[in-house]
C-alpha cells in the first residue's frame, strides 16, 4: 500500500449505526460443501430477520462470483483472494450496523480464521453447514457434481479439491437433519442469547 494514503475517521460511527437500527451486526459466516445449503438458509434467515425489523443483507458466492470477483477461479490462492475480499466486504456491512450473512464454500480454515481477526470477537459467527457429500451430491441443484466426478469441472471441492471442516464453529446447522426453519431458529436463538437485538 502507497504511504500516501491515510486512513480517514467517519463521523458517524459503528456503534451509532448500531444505536440507532436497535440491534447488533455482525457477519454470519456459512461454511460447507456446494449444494450443503448455505444460501438457501442465509436468505430465509435474512427474510425471518428483515419481518423482526433486523438488517441484513446476505453476500452470496455464486452472485459475487458475476461482478466483485468474477476475475476468479477456484485453484487455492483464487480461492483465498475470494475469501479475503469478501472478509473485507463483510466488515463494512458490520461497520455500517448490518448482519451480514455470508454464504461460501470457504473450504480452507486458514482464510476463514484470517477474516475472523479482521473482526472483533463478536462480530463473527462461523456457523458449519455440515451435509454429507453424498447428499449434497444427490441434492445436486447445479448439475455441478455430475460434471465434476465426469472431469469436466476441476478442483472441485469434496471431490478433487480440499474441505477443510472448522474445529470450532459457533454453530452447526446439519441441514441433512433439521428444516430450514429449524436451521434458521437455531440462528435466531444464539443472536437472542447473545443480545444482538
Ligand atoms: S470458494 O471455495 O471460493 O469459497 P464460492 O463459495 O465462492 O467458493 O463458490 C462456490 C460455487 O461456485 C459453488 O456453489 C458452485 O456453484 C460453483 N463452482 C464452480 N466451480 C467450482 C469448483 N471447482 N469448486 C467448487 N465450486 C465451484
Amino acid at each position: 500500500m502507497s504511504s500516501n494514503v491515510v486512513w480517514h475517521d467517519q463521523s458517524l460511527t459503528k456503534a451509532k449505526r448500531r444505536e440507532k437500527n436497535q440491534h447488533h451486526s455482525a457477519v454470519i459466516w456459512f461454511t460447507g460443501l456446494s449444494g450443503s445449503g448455505k444460501s438457501t438458509v442465509a436468505n430465509a434467515a435474512a427474510k425471518r430477520l428483515y419481518d423482526l425489523g433486523v438488517q441484513t443483507y446476505v453476500l452470496d458466492g455464486d452472485n459475487i462470483r458475476h461482478g466483485l470477483n468474477k476475475d476468479l477461479g477456484f485453484s487455492e490462492e483464487e480461492r483465498k483472494e475470494n475469501i479475503r475480499r469478501i472478509g473485507e466486504v463483510a466488515k463494512l456491512f458490520v461497520d455500517c450496523g448490518q448482519i451480514v450473512f455470508t454464504a461460501f464454500i470457504s473450504p480452507f480454515q486458514q482464510d476463514r480464521q484470517t477474516v475472523r481477526e479482521l473482526l472483533e470477537t463478536d462480530e463473527f459467527v462461523e456457523v458449519f453447514v455440515s451435509c454429507p457429500i453424498g447428499e449434497c451430491e444427490s441434492r445436486d441443484p447445479k448439475g455441478l457434481y455430475k460434471k465434476a466426478r465426469s472431469g469436466d469441472i476441476p478442483e472441485f471441492t469434496g471431490i478433487s479439491s480440499p474441505y477443510e471442516e472448522p474445529a470450532s464453529p459457533e454453530i452447526i446447522l446439519p441441514t441433512d437433519q433439521l428444516t430450514v426453519n429449524e436451521c434458521v431458529e437455531k440462528l435466531i436463538d444464539y443472536m437472542k442469547e447473545n443480545n444482538w437485538f
